[in-house]
């Protein structure tokens, strides 16, 4: 059955192939003559019927160097067909047979192109059943340099090792096979492809393959979108801990199944800069060495698998190289830590970058990330963030981009950029903010960056929100900055109050505001004016000072004016102590008023009798008065016989109390040039001040004569004078 329908479909092949081979349009022999094709555009060395539905390979003038006749319709491409290029055999080196619905080569078709370079046969469709015919095909190109060649999507399937049956590959560096559908891999088959660097078999459906015999030249290796499952490929000799992949740089091994990341299959790849682990099955990445011996790793990548990764345990992550980690998408809760262990970043002190979006850090999970010092992007997008506390940001010193997108974030706060000096870019875009502090970054902070993305957050559009708006445009009005504010102001709506929702910011008015200006206006005017009053007042007070001086004595001292009885213990009611040179002011002002007002007043110059020792008089005397006036000046110092009254005087004090002392101040005297015992008198007894100034003129007299009516001691009214000798003796000791 299967050789009658081969039979027949050779047969149908072969009349097609007639049928083409009768349409072909067969080329000028003078290569002179040769023009552009039509419908086809061309610039100098470069021909491109690119999208022509050309059903065969058109005449090409000679000198061309790139061909491109992707999405044409050719199908079966034949030695006849090529011959169009003649003119061009020598000089061509790229051509782009990409999607032209080839089924079938016949014969040894690239042979003449012996300066081929680059070569894309992707999106054909070869006829399974008939290997030979790419195996001739490709065997054709041995004669030239072919570095890079292109077979995606050709539907091969177990066939790889077949259809280089006959192609040697000695120059071929970059070698394309994305989307067939290969099972089973053998790098045996590209043993002879001595300068290959670049081998892509993405979307694939590779389960076995097998790497003994090793590509020493390949960089880069991708295996993404295959089906390996359970385990990484083994790169190493399990014996010998030797790799025959010594340059590899980069291994794509994103989009399969492997569940366990196996350290001995890969940990020989000491060239390994970046390894993508993209969207496997990964339940539980514990092993110690899982990456550590891979000692060139940068870029690591654990992105996508929220289905089965349930825990990263302590030492996972470990590595002293790698500078980008990318764990985003793994809906791992970062509080809990039996999913992501305390420690898991502790081991990692070369880290620059790192993403954990999509992940939850609620409000603790933060924490775990302040070891990584030398961060300098930082991506937590949609991460559950709630608050960024103030003293997180602290710890990266270095950081330049930041992203905090798609978060719960209610507050924002200055104080957590305080620290943060060589932004770059912010983006806090999408969170619940609704109100801006201003300015809302620091100015060390704003100098350095280049982007501030706060689009879409529930923007408050009260009278604050006036403020920011004011920031923001004198922001951008600055020639450097005219772009900082990202996707401002078309995507900056107000959320509340409610009549202001949907409106953008930037227009939004809101009621009730007053301006800002007048109120300033205002509250300067109100505070001057308060100044003005409050001066005015202290003027006034000063200028009446002793008025209200005054004032207040006689509302304390609520006594009428005048004489006052002596009780019968008493002769006088004072005594005047008084330096000699004074005694023009206590005869003429002193006395003169006591008397009027009808106080008895005692002065040794007028009173003393004569013949009286002038000590015991001074006693007697003293003792005779209810008080004694001291005429405190600067005569009164030097006067030795003031100062013995006052000593007599402050021994009687003692008994009858304070009051008995009333110190008058004529002038100002320096404390410097004061006895102790006057400044003795000072501290017990408030001086009365003497004045001309005729206010405090009253002033002195109403305070006289209330420490002249001043109570004394009650003890005094029974031991009275009959205590004057007993006192007597005590001075004299
Ligand atoms: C060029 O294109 C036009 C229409 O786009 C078509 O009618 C014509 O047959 C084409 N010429 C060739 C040589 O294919
Ligand atoms: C071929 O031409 C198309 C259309 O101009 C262009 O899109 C495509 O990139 C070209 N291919 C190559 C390999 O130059
Ligand atoms: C390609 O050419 C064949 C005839 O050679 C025709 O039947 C088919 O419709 C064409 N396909 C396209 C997409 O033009
Ligand atoms: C290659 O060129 C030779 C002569 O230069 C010619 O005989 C042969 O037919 C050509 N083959 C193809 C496939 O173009
Ligand atoms: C590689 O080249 C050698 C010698 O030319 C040959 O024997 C061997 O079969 C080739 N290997 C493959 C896989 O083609
Ligand atoms: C692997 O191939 C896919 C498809 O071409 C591509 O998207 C991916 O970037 C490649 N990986 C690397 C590391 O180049
Ligand atoms: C890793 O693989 C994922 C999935 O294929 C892809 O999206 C991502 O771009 C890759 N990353 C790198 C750096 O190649
Ligand atoms: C992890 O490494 C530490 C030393 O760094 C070692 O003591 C421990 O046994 C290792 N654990 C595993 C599971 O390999
Ligand atoms: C990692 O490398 C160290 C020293 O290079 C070695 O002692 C250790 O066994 C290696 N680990 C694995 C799992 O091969
Ligand atoms: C850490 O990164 C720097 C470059 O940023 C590199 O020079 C250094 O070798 C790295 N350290 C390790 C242990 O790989
Ligand atoms: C990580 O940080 C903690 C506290 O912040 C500190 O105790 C610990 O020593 C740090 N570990 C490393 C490896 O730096
Ligand atoms: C703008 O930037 C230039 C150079 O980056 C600088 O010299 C200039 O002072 C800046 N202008 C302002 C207004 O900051």
């Amino acid at each position: 059955m299967g050789q009658i329908l081969f039979f027949y479909g050779s047969i149908a092949i072969l009349v097609i192939f007639l049928v083409k081979e009768y349409e072909t349009v067969p080329c000028q022999v003078d290569c002179q003559k040769v023009k552009c094709p039509a419908n086809c555009t061309c610039t100098e060395g470069d021909v491109n019927c690119h999208g022509r539905d050309l059903t065969y390979i058109p005449c090409i003038p000679s000198g061309i160097k790139h061909l491109n006749l992707s999405n044409s319709n050719i199908s079966i491409l034949s030695n006849n067909e090529i011959k169009n290029l003649a003119c061009s055999f020598e000089t061509l080196k790229h051509m782009i047979l990409r999607d032209c619905k080839i089924k079938l080569f016949v014969g040894d078709v690239f042979i003449n192109l012996t300066h081929l370079e680059v070569l894309d046969l992707s999106f054909n469709e070869i006829v399974s059943n008939q290997k030979e015919s790419i195996q001739r095909a490709l065997g054709s190109l041995n004669r030239a340099p072919l570095q890079k060649l292109k077979l995606d999507r050709l539907l091969i399937q177990n066939g790889v090792q077949e259809i280089f049956k006959y192609f040697d590959g000695r120059h071929l560096t970059h070698l394309s096979m994305r989307a067939n559908q290969i099972q089973e891999f053998e790098d045996k088959v590209l043993e002879n492809f001595t300068k290959l660097i670049h081998l892509n078999l993405h979307g694939n459906w590779i389960t076995k393959i097998s790497l003994s015999s090793g590509v020493e030249t390949l960089k880069l290796f991708n295996l993404s979108h295959n089906q390996i499952n359970i385990f990484p490929p083994i790169f190493c000799d399990h014996k010998t801990g030797k790799t025959h992949y010594k340059n590899l740089k980069n291994l794509d091994l994103s989009w399969n199944q492997i569940i366990v990341p196996y350290s001995q299959n890969w940990n020989c790849l000491k060239t390994l800069e970046t390894l993508n682990l993209s969207r496997n099955d990964m339940e539980d990445i514990g092993n110690n060495d899982s990456f550590s011996n891979l000692t060139s790793l940068k870029t690591l990548i654990l992105s996508e698998m929220r289905f089965s990764l349930t825990r990263i345990r302590k030492e996972a992550l470990k590595s002293d190289s790698l500078q980008h980690l990318d764990l985003s998408g793994n809906g791992l809760n970062f509080e809990n830590r039996k999913e992501v262990d305390e420690t898991v970043f502790h081991y990692l002190p070369n880290l620059t970058s790192l993403d954990v979006s999509d992940n939850d850090l609620g409000s603790d999970g933060v924490k775990k990330l302040t070891n990584l010092s030398r961060l300098e992007t930082l991506i937590m997008k949609h991460v559950n963030l709630r608050l960024l506390p103030d003293d997180f940001l602290g710890h990266f010193p270095n950081l330049k981009y930041l992203n905090l997108y798609r978060n719960k974030i209610e507050q924002f706060s200055a104080n957590a950029f305080q620290n943060v000096r060589l932004i770059e870019v912010l983006n806090i875009s999408d969170n619940l903010i609704s109100t801006f502090p201003v300015p809302p970054l620091p100015s060390t902070t704003l100098k350095s960056l280049k982007k501030f993305d706060f689009a879409y957050n529930y923007f408050l559009c009260d009278c604050e929100i006036l403020k920011l708006r004011k920031w923001i445009n004198k922001v951008l009005s600055d020639p450097n900055k005219t772009n900082l504010i990202s996707r401002y102001p078309d995507q900056y709506w107000c959320y509340k109050p409610q009549p202001l929702y949907q409106v953008l910011l930037n227009v939004a008015e809101p009621t009730h505001c007053k301006n800002i200006k007048y109120q300033l206006i205002l509250s300067i005017v109100c505070s001057a004016s308060i100044c003005v009053v409050f001066t005015v007042f202290l003027i006034v007070a000063y200028v009446y000072r002793w008025e209200i001086k005054l004032f207040l004595h006689k509302m304390r001292h609520n006594k009428r004016d005048g004489y006052h009885p002596l009780t019968y213990t008493f002769e006088y009611n004072t005594y005047v102590v008084y330096a000699e040179k004074d005694s023009a002011w206590v005869i003429h002002d002193l006395l003169k008023d006591l008397e009027e007002a009808k106080y008895k007043a005692y002065t040794r110059d007028r009173d003393s009798v004569p013949g009286v020792a002038r000590c015991d008089e001074i006693v007697d005397n003293i003792y005779k008065s209810k008080t004694v006036i001291f005429v405190l000046s600067k005569n009164f110092m030097a006067c030795q016989w003031c100062l013995y009254q006052l000593n007599v005087a402050q021994a009687r004090a003692v008994k009858l109390g304070p009051h008995f002392m009333i110190p008058v101040l004529l002038e100002c005297i320096d404390t410097k040039y004061m006895k102790k015992s006057v400044q003795h008198l000072f501290r017990t007894s408030k001086p009365i001040e003497w004045a001309r100034q005729s206010t405090k003129n009253k002033l002195f007299w109403s305070e006289l004569k209330t420490a002249l009516d001043e109570d004394l001691n009650d003890e005094f009214e029974e031991t009275g004078y009959q205590s004057f000798d007993a006192d007597y003796a005590s001075i004299g000791t």
